[in-house]
């Protein structure tokens, strides 16, 4: 049997409003393949449940977290409370090999290796199907023909449920979607107050002197034509403006910093509510990724699509000038 266009369109979509989802990099203990221990699988419930309690139901892995613990250590809580698996939205990634064939890093999105890595995702998981794979990073040596094809035969199989990338332009995702017969339902890109290339960007289309930009003109359009969703990762920016400042802060971080608890103080919300929320106030709709592991920040979190209503355009505005530092062109 074969992907018909009919069975695609009929995919039900995978969200009707923004949300958080929760990232499961931060679980799973050390990097190092060492084993995990019962620390780490009560810190992983602890996590999980907050998370779950918030509302949250889209839960962010890869198959590189943590050499696999996020995974595995996510797959028991899944063993012990089985129902949780149909209330929940379990996305990964695929595509990056970590310390394989004497590199310390490199990209494969073979077809042979995109099999590989789901196939090992969905035994540390302890789940029968993905809900959404992530290609996790471009690579340029294999054919978009080739990769997209791996995603039709693990969509035909049942294996996975939605197909997506991460960190890819819009050119990138349009060499896909050729050999797709649905356009991909995810973009995770690095988005936040700290990474604002993507708004230099839009504002810097006649490359205005003080503007420098690596981020790709046109990807969150394409993703807005196409209807993928915009998910934003490290959207906390690691908590510099919430908390967690370097011991020597920049001026533009120390005044972003008191303008996000000043905002925070007037609406009544947590720091971390308020930098998500500006996140959340782009029309393009994006779902910050949080992967904060502490109950108290999770829950910091939870009023942000409330406070991206309550910000102003001026709000919006003085978060972005202040954390850049400079006035726009
Ligand atoms: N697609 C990709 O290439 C890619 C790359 C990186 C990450 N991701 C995804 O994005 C998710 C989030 O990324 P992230 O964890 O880098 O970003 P984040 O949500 O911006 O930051 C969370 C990290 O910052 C720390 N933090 C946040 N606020 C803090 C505060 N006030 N005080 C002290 N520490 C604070 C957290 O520590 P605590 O745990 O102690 O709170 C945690 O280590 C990941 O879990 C993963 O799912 C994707």
């Amino acid at each position: 049997m074969t992907v018909s266009q009919h069975d695609v369109v009929a995919t039900p979509a995978r969200r009707s409003e923004q949300q958080l989802v929760y990232g499961c990099m931060g679980l799973g203990g050390s990097w190092d393949p060492s084993p995990y221990g019962a620390a780490e699988v009560t810190q992983a419930e602890l996590a999980v449940r907050t998370a779950l309690e918030t509302g949250i139901t889209v839960f962010d892995h890869a198959d590189i977290y943590r050499s696999g613990k996020s995974e595995s250590v996510f797959g028991e809580l899944l063993a012990d409370d089985p129902a949780l698996r149909d209330r929940i939205h379990i996305q990964t990634k695929c595509g990056i090999r970590l310390g394989e064939d004497g590199l310390a890093v490199h990209y494969d999105l073979s077809a042979q290796n995109i099999r590989r890595q789901v196939q090992t995702s969905l035994e540390r998981l302890r789940t029968d199907r993905l809900d959404t794979l992530l290609l996790h990073r471009p690579d340029p040596l294999t054919d978009p023909a080739e990769t997209a094809g791996a995603l039709l035969a693990l969509r035909e199989e049942g294996l996975v449920h939605d197909v997506g990338v991460s960190n890819m332009s819009a050119p990138q995702m349009a060499a896909l979607e050729r050999h797709l017969v649905a356009p991909l339902a995810v973009n995770q890109l690095e988005l936040s107050l700290a990474k604002r290339d993507w708004l230099e960007t839009a504002v810097g289309v006649n490359g205005a002197q003080e503007i420098s930009s690596t981020f790709v003109p046109g990807t969150l359009e394409h993703c807005a034509k196409t209807g993928a969703v915009v998910q934003a990762w490290s959207p906390l920016a690691r908590g510099v403006y919430s908390g967690s400042a370097p011991s020597d802060p920049s001026p533009a971080e120390r005044a972003t910093g008191a303008l996000v608890r000043r905002l925070a103080d007037e609406l009544g919300a947590a720091p971390e509510s308020v930098v998500l929320g500006w996140l959340m106030k782009h029309p393009a709709s994006v779902d910050p990724v949080i992967g904060t592991t502490s109950p108290a920040r999770i829950r910091a979190c939870a009023d942000a699509a409330a406070v991206s209503a309550r910000l102003t355009r001026t709000d919006w505005y003085a978060l972005w000038v202040t954390a850049r530092g400079l006035d726009l062109p």
